[in-house]
């Protein structure tokens, strides 16, 4: 049994427990959530220990409400905290950070936010218009309460990465940004802390998602045309799957220009309704990597 780790549930708190670690020049980690953790967020935290070594690792769950729009569903997303501190402990964290809402947001939501720029306009940002400012927003804030030096996010959230990442750079944070690759259940559906809004017959039917990606994968390798198409094919086969957007971009989600060279890295993404619950995922995907490909050297682009 791992010692459990330590509970902070004020910036006062947080602040005197990680300043042990600031004068012995050790490294802090973060692993940002909201909670209802899973083996998925356990493979952050191990990448997180990877990252700083003898260093803390701290985990901070907060459901933030300014991620969510009204009608969302920040009011059922599931709170299991004392569940969430036994995952931690097996991960041997050091400190869990699980503040209320008026602790991060004292004045209620901040006059001063985060822009994130076209980039959020994009895929979930369509659909969700004000979502990225509010994860970035508490991103921020998290640097800033936490001021790690390594921060772990999952792939699975591959806009939330980028942009994330993104921040950083345009606002010089100074926090290594690694991102962890998605773990999987058996038959391929990414973990998520919303999959446990699905009965049996919506979880079974989840799985085509990944499938879809994987046959994409799978044909890559003839141009993203032929790779879109397959994964195309994979979601009409799908019943009581209702699919949002299908595509494929450019490793930093940029659009793929008209020609790509071969062995192009690039990212294909998905978004799509079982229920009412709303699933994405995403898998990088190397363009035109064959003889068969390279014949013209370039394979054909794919508008989004
Ligand atoms: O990915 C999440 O769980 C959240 O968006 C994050 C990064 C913790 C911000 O609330």
């Amino acid at each position: 049994m791992s010692a459990a780790p330590t509970l902070a549930e004020t910036r006062e708190e947080l602040a005197r427990l990680l300043s042990d670690a600031r004068t012995s020049g050790r490294k802090v980690g973060l692993v940002p959530t909201m909670g209802a953790l899973h083996d998925g967020h356990a493979s952050l935290m191990r990448e997180a220990r990877a990252q700083v070594g003898d260093g803390p690792v701290v985990v901070s769950i907060f459901v933030n409400p300014m991620q969510f729009a009204p009608g969302e569903d920040l009011d059922r997303y599931p709170r299991t905290l004392e569940a969430d501190l036994e995952l931690c402990a097996a991960q041997g964290v050091d400190l869990v950070f699980a503040p209320a809402v008026d602790e991060v947001y004292p004045g209620g939501e901040p006059d001063v936010t985060i822009q994130p720029g076209p980039l959020a306009t994009i895929l979930e940002g369509a659909t969700r218009p004000t979502h990225f400012r509010g994860v970035l927003t508490v991103v921020a804030k998290l640097f800033g309460l936490v001021r790690p030096d390594v921060a772990v996010f999952g792939q699975k959230d591959y806009q939330q990465l980028t942009l994330i990442r993104r921040m950083v750079a345009d606002l010089c944070m100074g926090v290594d940004v690694v991102g962890a690759e998605t773990l999987r259940e058996p038959d391929g559906l990414a973990m998520s802390s919303r999959n446990r809004y699905l009965d049996t017959e919506q979880r079974r039917r989840a799985g085509a998602l990944s499938q879809a990606l994987v046959e994409a994968r799978d044909a890559s390798l003839w141009g993203a045309d032929v790779a879109l198409e397959s994964a195309r094919a994979e979601m009409r086969q799908a019943h009581g799957v209702d699919l949002d957007y299908l595509v494929i971009r450019a490793a930093d989600l940029g659009e793929l220009p008209c020609a790509v060279p071969d062995a192009t890295e690039a990212r294909i993404l998905v978004a799509a309704r079982v229920g009412s619950t709303r699933l994405i995922d995403n898998m990088p995907i190397t363009l035109g990597a064959t003889s068969a490909s390279t014949r013209q050297g370039v394979s054909a682009c794919c508008a989004p």
